[in-house]
């Protein structure tokens, strides 16, 4: 199997960043966490940080025929990007929407997600641990070739 994991805008500051809401750890310890399990799994993973809008839905678009599915944080974008739920629904890709921290307590602002609506799951609340949920769900229902060999 293989699988895109994109992260949005700001997640490249994880440690710096609001501590309070979204954890100690940095951005290389979260990489790390996934390329862990991505291992133990048996899965191809590449995982892509960016700031800007456009340059995410290229990847989005990059996926299609290269991958097999897709966990996105889109971070801000969820809030605010037609244009990534477009991308997502374009290539149709099974995708799982993470959130480190429970966006659902959070202010009123962030109760829309955009891409969500593209996508087969949503975890959230979780830190790190909610992007091994999202590939240990993924897996299952899609990492069945491998299994099989
Ligand atoms: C976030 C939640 C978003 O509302 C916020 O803009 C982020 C991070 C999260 O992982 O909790 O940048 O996606």
């Amino acid at each position: 199997m293989k699988l895109l994991v994109i992260n949005g805008p700001n997640l490249n500051l994880l440690g710096v960043r609001e501590p309070d809401i979204y954890g100690k750890q940095d951005y290389k310890a979260l990489t790390a966490q996934i390329e862990t399990v991505c291992r133990e799994l048996g899965i191809q993973v590449k995982i892509f940080q960016s700031n800007h809008e456009g340059t995410i839905v290229d990847q989005i678009q990059a996926a299609y025929g290269a991958m097999d599915a897709i966990v996105i944080n889109p971070a801000a974008y969820t809030h605010t990007s037609v244009a990534i739920l477009d991308a997502l629904k374009a290539v149709g890709l099974p995708a799982v929407e993470v959130h480190l921290s429970d966006v659902s307590a959070r202010e009123d602002f962030r109760q829309v997600s955009y891409a969500g609506m593209a996508c087969e799951k949503t975890i959230m609340g979780r830190g790190f641990q909610g992007y091994e949920d999202a590939i240990r769900w993924l897996w299952e229902r899609y990492g069945g070739e491998e299994r099989r060999t």
